[in-house]
């Protein structure tokens, strides 16, 4: 996707001092639908100017402002004439860097506060005169600079906002972009729409519009090549490629034997032959070769290792029977762009990802038209191209997929057992969220433990596997609680399990946090 295009598009841009919330301003911008982007805190002036953003947002950070080694703004950046909205530590730096006092508080905030603010004003436009904030920090600002009055105070933060009508600077103290901020919506759309002035014509169906003739533009004649997880994010790819170039794009499917129940004839109904996309889909059935090289293989990293290498030959030997590729797709999303150091936020997961670039496939260029989307945009562009909603809302699957949910050796008989477990604790989890969504985990999952241990069914002693039940709760999936899933639902999985799948006899929940328990086993 070429930069330029982008940024002809009215945009709000986020300038990033580190904070722990900062992919969430820029969601927050876009449920505005209005176009916005992350970037450094330390980003050239001449780069602001060119990408002419109708707003600027300062996010919050670690640091405190007086300290000489904390990220300080640009000084030019308050002569561009364009709003600027401070958040946390970017309220502190408007404060700082125009002449106020920035000091240590005497109790910091942390959690849900109460906040009061001037409703007049139109940053709280439609709030209510009190209500709840999301508040972290240790320092605040003591005095307001030339220009600016206090338009929000609690009881431990005399300057909880401030704003400055005449240069166009806003400044809060607390995280609107958080849930917890009762008002922060509102906050967004008064920034976005009455003061910056966007229009809000940032819309899925217009990007899927744009990315379709710059694909077009882009690939001419030539041949994409892409690798399809049966994932969210490369099921978009295919289907938006396809919808630009149609067979010109060849997919293919490894099937590692480690997916699972009925997922694989599930992504060949959508991407195979009668399905809804045009592009040609191999389907690669690698599940015995895969079983094969993971005979006695009990070490995790040691599985995880053999399965994404295993995964990139047998991708690669279909590749050379395709022959020359011009271009390689891949599913890159905004959140990998940002995690890999664009931002200052920069915590590279360590990417467990099957795949990775293969060596011996020749093409001239990636392309990657996701990677300034995120999750929930991506899946709102999914169904707009017709991928139906099971699979645009399928929960996060590890690249080695079951091959970590195994405790232990793989082998054909465990895998049937956890595919089996699996679906049926689904299964009850989804009947009982149908109608009480509330409570519906982020990730639930059920594994094979490597215990056997004895029971009893019917009159006869079993020795047999234990299955464990996982669900957990999470946004960023970085850290998660335990879900606790209703008793009921959890007694009734277990009995479906016991009688349903050969060679279980019990059936364990995992009331573990992460940290210190990672969400998979393995
Ligand atoms: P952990 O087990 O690290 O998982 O707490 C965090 C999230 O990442 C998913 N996960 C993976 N995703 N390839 C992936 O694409 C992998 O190898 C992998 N391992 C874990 C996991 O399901 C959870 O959502």
């Amino acid at each position: 996707m070429k930069k330029g295009k982008i940024m002809e598009r009215e945009n709000i841009l986020v300038l990033d001092f580190g904070g722990q919330y900062n992919q969430l301003i820029a969601r927050r911008v876009r449920e505005c639908n209005v176009y916005c982007e992350v970037h450094s805190s330390d980003t050239d002036i001449a780069k602001i100017r060119e990408m002419a953003p109708k707003g600027i947002i300062l996010t919050g950070g670690p640091n405190s402002v007086y300290e000489e080694s904390s990220p300080h703004a640009d000084p030019d950046l308050f002569t561009l004439g364009i709003p600027i909205l401070g958040i946390c530590y970017g309220a502190q730096i408007l404060a700082y860097q125009l002449g106020g006092r920035v000091a240590g508080a005497d109790k910091s905030e942390y959690g849900k506060t109460e906040v009061t603010v001037d409703t007049t004003k139109s940053l709280f436009k439609d709030w209510k005169e009190d209500s709840v904030v999301w508040m972290s920090h240790t320092d605040l600002i003591k005095d307001v600079p030339e220009g600016f009055t206090v338009t929000g105070h609690t009881s431990d933060c005399p300057v909880a906002a401030m704003q400055d009508d005449e240069r166009g600077f806003y400044a809060v103290q607390f995280h609107p972009e958080v849930v917890h901020t009762d008002e922060g919506m509102k906050l967004f759309r008064n920034f976005v729409y009455d003061i910056c002035g966007c229009s809000g014509d940032w819309q899925m169906s217009s990007f899927i519009d744009t990315s379709v003739t710059q694909i077009k533009e882009k690939v001419g004649n030539g041949k994409v090549l892409l690798g399809l997880s049966g994932g969210v994010d490369s099921s978009v790819v295919a289907a938006l490629i396809s919808k630009a170039i149609g067979d010109q794009l060849t997919c293919v499917f490894v099937d590692h034997g480690l997916l699972r129940k009925n997922e694989a004839d599930e992504v060949s109904e959508v991407f195979g032959d009668s399905g809804l996309f045009k592009l040609n889909f191999v389907h690669v059935d690698a599940a015995a070769h895969f079983y094969e090289k993971l005979s006695g293989v009990t070490e995790p990293e040691d599985k995880r290792k053999i399965i994404g290498a295993e995964f990139i030959d047998v991708f690669e030997k279909e590749a050379e029977k395709i022959g020359t590729v011009d271009f390689l797709a891949q599913g890159t999303i905004y959140p990998d762009v940002i995690e890999s150091g664009l931002g200052k936020s920069a915590t590279i997961k360590s990417h467990h990802n099957v795949g990775g670039l293969p060596d011996h496939v020749s093409f001239r260029e990636i392309i990657e038209p996701l990677r300034m989307l995120f999750k929930d945009e991506v899946r709102e562009v999914g169904l707009k191209l017709g991928i139906p909603e099971k699979l645009v809302y399928r929960q996060p699957f590890p690249g080695p997929g079951l091959g970590v949910r195994v405790i232990g050796e793989v082998t054909p008989d465990k895998i049937r057992m956890v595919q089996e477990a699996d679906a049926i604790y689904r299964e009850e989890i989804e009947k009982a969220t149908e109608n009480d969504p509330d409570w519906k985990p982020s990730q639930y999952y059920a594994a094979l433990t490597n215990m056997r241990s004895v029971g009893v069914m019917g009159d006869g002693r079993t020795y047999d596997y234990a299955i464990a039940l996982r669900a957990v709760i999470t946004t960023d999936f970085m850290t998660a609680t335990a879900a606790p899933i209703p008793w009921d639902v959890l007694t009734r999985a277990t009995d479906r399990i016991v009688n349903e799948v050969k060679g279980v006899n019990r059936v364990l929940y995992d009331c573990t946090s992460k940290p210190p328990a990672t969400i998979e086993l393995e």
